[in-house]
């Protein structure tokens, strides 16, 4: 059907030329109508050229299969709660230059935080001090170099303690391990070549912890990986789940499938639900793990200012939300992907001719934090307009006093040294 309307637009477009190639071949009487014919075959030559890339275009096939996605509305105005303030900018950067994507965090009880970054490795950070434990897939000189390396090298995301002080760690493209973090021996609990159900996992992500050891964990999508997260976001799908993997048994559980790229978890003080982020179109949803409803999800929270990464509980009890890109203000236009939601065409087109990186042009360096209660009311946001600190938050852990400000690829660790 496609094809056949572009032939027929083919074919007049050669009947056009047809009638220009007469016109050109008419003998001509003097120098100006020369000069003509020539301007004419110039512009045949540039209306060939052109016809030729479009329709190398069009037989290209697009990387992504988008299906059209319409926000429920314009972004929410910053207001009560979210009113714009300079909040997230009083805070320091450490280890700048020394880590780079400090993705999620984690710490145990004698103070060392642990988190790993862009290039595979885990870490552990005692006050000033940076120690490298392991390298979660090959240790190999490009590691960080590229993201080409990332599926060889791996890219630690989640990561927790469990009851026997060992770390857990979902690394995107290799699976669940579980590390000793004194002497770095990691053991692979479930590769991503495994999966779960018959279906590999492409983006492992987000990462929990049960007091009775169930790791709770996220697949952010089937097909596409980290590296590849612009196309996963362009595209929306809904290939990502939620799943739970028992260590004792072995045993890996899809509870929630279908859904648009879920990314961090957060366990309810009492564990009896998971909230949980849904970054591609800017939503939270809970899990019931417990109660009437377990096993069923409901929405928290959509239409969101901007698109969720890590979720975590704070030491009063409400949900500290990690926001990866904001949707109130482009760098370029309105808000981007609320522009081209709607039409799976021209996402369709644009990839085939946009490299991925030059979509970070788009990217406002705007940093944003949110404060949410039990049924992801919004209290309380922080906000760093223009990125004087950070921007494109991954994970906002609160720790000793302190609040870890994570992303995926900025060389440095913001800590704000009070929520104030
Ligand atoms: C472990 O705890 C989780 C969360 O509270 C619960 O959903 C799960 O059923 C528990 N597993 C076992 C084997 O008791
Ligand atoms: C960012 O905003 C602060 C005020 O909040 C200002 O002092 C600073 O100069 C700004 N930086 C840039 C790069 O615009």
């Amino acid at each position: 059907m496609c094809s056949h309307h572009g032939r027929g637009h083919y074919a007049v477009f050669l009947q056009m030329l047809g009638e220009m190639g007469l016109t050109t071949s008419h003998p001509g009487h003097d120098k100006g109508f020369r000069e003509e014919i020539m301007a004419g075959r110039w512009a045949v030559a540039v209306a060939v050229a052109f016809l030729a890339v479009a329709v190398g275009l069009f037989l290209i096939p697009s990387p992504i299969d988008p299906e059209p996605y319409i926000f429920e509305g314009p972004p929410p105005s910053l207001e009560g709660p979210l009113a714009v303030n300079t909040r997230l900018q009083r805070g320091r950067q450490l280890f700048a230059g020394q880590l780079r994507g400090p993705e999620s965090f984690t710490a145990d009880q004698d103070g060392n935080l642990y988190t790993g970054t862009v290039d595979g490795k885990l870490w552990r950070i005692h006050q000033d001090t940076l120690t490298f434990i392991t390298q979660m897939g090959q240790n190999i000189p490009e590691c960080g170099s590229s993201m080409d390396y990332e599926p060889v090298c791996g890219r630690p995301h989640g990561v927790r303690l469990d009851g026997s002080g060992q770390l857990i760690v979902a690394d995107s493209y290799l699976g669940l391990f579980r590390v000793d973090p004194r002497n770095g021996e990691k053991a692979l609990l479930l590769s991503n070549k495994q999966g779960c159900d018959g279906i590999p996992f492409a983006f492992l992500n987000g990462l929990e912890l049960s007091r009775n050891g169930t790791i709770f964990f996220t697949d952010s999508s089937s097909r596409w990986g980290r590296r590849h997260v612009k196309l996963e976001v362009i595209e929306t799908n809904h290939l990502g789940r939620l799943l739970s993997y028992e260590p004792e048994t072995g045993r890996v559980q899809t509870l929630l499938d279908s859904l648009y790229m879920p990314n961090g978890i957060a366990l309810s003080p009492d564990e009896d639900f998971i909230m949980m982020a849904e970054t591609s179109i800017g939503r939270i949803l809970r899990y019931w793990l417990k109660g009437p409803q377990a096993g069923t999800k409901d929405i928290l929270m959509s239409n969101m200012p901007g698109y969720p990464d890590n979720i975590r509980l704070s030491d009063r009890g409400t949900f500290l939300v990690g926001i990866t890109t904001i949707r109130f203000r482009g760098r370029v236009m309105p808000p981007f992907l609320d522009l081209i939601g709607p039409y799976p065409a021209v996402k369709r087109f644009m990839t085939k001719l946009v490299p991925l990186s030059l979509y970070n042009m788009l990217l406002p360096k705007y940093g944003l934090v949110l404060e949410l209660g039990p049924n992801a009311e919004v209290l309380d946001s922080l906000h760093d307009p223009n990125g004087t600190l950070t921007w494109a938050i991954s994970d906002v852990f609160q720790h000793g006093g302190r609040y870890y400000l994570g992303s995926t690829d900025l060389p440095f660790l913001p800590v704000l040294e009070q929520w104030s």
